[in-house]
């Protein structure tokens, strides 16, 4: 009797349909489909329907016989054979073709010398891919083009329910329409581990990302293990055994960079955000007073003293030596002046240098005294806002727009009717406590940095954007879950054409590109119920 009244229960509930399919936001589950399809977006492609094998095991990255050979792309050419014919991930073995042309090498043509060089702002990523067998062709004027070809190659080849490998005949002229486009990690709220952050590089290769800017250090913890102050990490780091990034570490990260067309920029953020850097940097914050006596307390660089530009010199020197990109982010945001108003010798400074009670020029002072050191060292910087917003400085500075004030348009126009290069994150802050995996991407994707009212001169002083993922919530447990493939939106938004805008097109590339990056070996996470065709997730 039990058992029947559980049989009827059963079949109730599985048998008949479900109540909550009529609920309102209800989403069908979907299987998400292998067709080849590439995020971003190319430029230009002309696709066909007509399908060749990969020949297999035998096909090949070769150089073409006039092309420059370098150790970029010799690995690129491994990764990507790895990657494409990742045997272990097959549930089925790869079976041989019949009856079809069959695309046997990929002849690479690289126009400029590689061997040693770092990507940098000014690089070149534009490529031709031709698609047609036996032989196909990726030409490129450096390496950096070549990686984003061998990427969109690796992406057009799918995988047919008996385990062929295809890929359709092809024609691709591709470049980003944005220069910098960047991942912002923060590695102070939280400490960060080396293979998480390596994972992030990969999955920012799968989708085209050329700038790692790296938030190495914050109020919370100072892990950047510096050569002329090695007790800014002894004392400021969590744990200055196992929290801690070594000369090693960030070499390691710099070079698995390098070998992706990856900058790495670093953030050195002063005067505020600056907790950490206390207890092994004795005299450089700000002593806080009640009344006419210290309390115990500091906040921010002390603006006042000359040892605190002595001590910014030799920091900066020596971050110069060990990141070889360009530019620096010396970000000079947020800065609360309650502290500095306490102090009396700040006071007495202020009387002298004339600012009477606008701790705003004293922040300009300070801020100014920090970019004259890294001209002076040979390093072009990027700052947050509200640097430009105060009136510092000459036009090579670029800003980076974070919040809305009072839009993110009017920030955007402001700035750059300034003469300011400029890059927007506002409205890509991915980590935001409250998110919505399934649709916000969609909001990311909709914005557009170059839409704001403005001249022609002003949308070009726009060079990019990042997303970015702050670590208040975020360590290795859900790093990548929380940016992929949510980011893959922003990558879109920054490689593809302005007018690459239909939701429903990118929406079928973010699914595919979601279960390729989990194919990869990377916790992207899904955007709605449903499955990936060959993959366990
Ligand atoms: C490749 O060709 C097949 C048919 O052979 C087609 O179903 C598929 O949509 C094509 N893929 C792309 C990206 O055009
Ligand atoms: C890349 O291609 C675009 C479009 O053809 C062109 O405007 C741009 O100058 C090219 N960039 C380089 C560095 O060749
Ligand atoms: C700090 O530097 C300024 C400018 O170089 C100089 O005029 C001043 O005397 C210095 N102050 C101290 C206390 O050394
Ligand atoms: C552009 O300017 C017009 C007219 O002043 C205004 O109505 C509109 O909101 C502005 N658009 C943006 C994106 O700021």
């Amino acid at each position: 009797m039990a058992v029947l009244s559980l049989f009827a229960v059963f079949l109730a509930l599985f048998v008949s349909p479900l109540p909550c399919h009529d609920v309102p936001g209800y989403q069908k589950p979907v299987m998400v489909q292998q067709t080849g399809k590439v995020l971003p977006k190319p430029q230009t492609m002309t696709a066909s329907t007509e399908a060749y094998a990969l020949a297999m095991p035998s096909f090949k990255f070769t150089y073409g016989s006039s092309s420059e050979m370098c150790d970029i792309v010799d690995q690129a050419f491994q990764r990507y054979y790895d990657l494409i014919f990742d045997i272990d991930g097959l549930r089925k073995a790869p079976v041989a073709s019949k009856d079809m042309s069959e695309l046997n090498t990929l002849q690479v043509m690289v126009k400029e010398p590689c061997t040693g060089v770092y990507p940098s702002l000014e690089s070149s990523e534009n490529y031709t891919l031709t698609v047609a067998a036996p032989m196909g062709t990726l030409v490129a004027d450096s390496a950096w083009g070549v990686l984003r070809g061998l990427e969109t190659f690796s992406q057009l080849v799918y995988r047919t329910d008996n385990g062929m490998m295809l890929i359709n005949k092809t024609t691709i002229d591709d470049f980003p329409r944005f220069a910098h486009r960047g991942i912002l990690l923060d590695t102070s709220r939280h400490f960060i581990p080396l293979k998480y952050i390596k994972q992030n590089l990969d999955a920012m290769a799968y989708n085209k990302f050329n700038v790692f800017h790296w938030h190495i250090v914050d109020d919370q913890s100072f892990p950047y293990q510096s050569v002329v102050f090695p007790d800014l990490s002894a004392k400021g780091a969590f744990n200055p055994y196992t929290h801690l990034y070594t000369q090693d570490d960030i070499k390691d990260v710099i070079e698995y960079s390098r070998l992706r067309g990856i900058r790495v920029v670093p953030e050195f953020d002063t005067p505020g955000h600056t907790a950490s850097w206390g207890a092994g940097l004795p005299g450089f914050l700000t002593p806080c007073y009640d009344g006419t006596t210290p309390n115990g307390k500091y906040y921010a660089a002390n603006p006042i003293r000359n040892t605190t530009y002595d001590m910014m010199t030799k920091l900066l020197k020596e971050v110069k030596d060990v990141f070889p990109d360009k530019y620096v982010h010396l970000g000079g945001d947020e800065v609360n002046f309650n502290c500095w108003k306490s102090n009396p010798d700040i006071t007495k400074f202020m009387e002298t240098m004339g600012f009477g009670t606008d701790y705003s020029k004293l922040e300009q002072y300070y801020i100014k005294n920090i970019l004259d050191i890294s001209t002076s060292i040979g390093r072009n910087y990027i700052v947050w806002q509200e640097v430009l917003d105060n009136g510092v400085q000459d036009k090579s500075t670029v800003g980076e727009v974070w919040f809305e004030h009072p839009t993110i348009q009017a920030v955007l126009e402001r700035l750059t009717a300034k003469g300011y290069r400029t890059l927007l994150s506002a409205g890509w802050y991915l980590n935001h406590d409250v998110y919505n995996p399934g649709t916000d991407w969609s909001t990311f994707y909709k914005l557009d940095p170059q839409v704001f009212n403005g001249t022609q001169e002003q949308k070009d002083l726009v060079i990019g954007g990042e997303a970015c993922m702050w670590g208040e919530y975020v360590d290795g447990t859900n790093l990548i879950a929380r940016l992929w493939p949510r980011a893959s939106a922003v990558a879109e938004r920054l490689w593809s054409a302005k007018d690459v805008t239909s939701m429903a097109d990118a929406a079928v590339r973010i699914d595919e590109q979601r279960c390729r990056m989990v194919r990869r070996g990377l916790n992207a996470e899904p955007l709605h119920p449903g499955f990936c065709q060959f993959e366990y997730d």
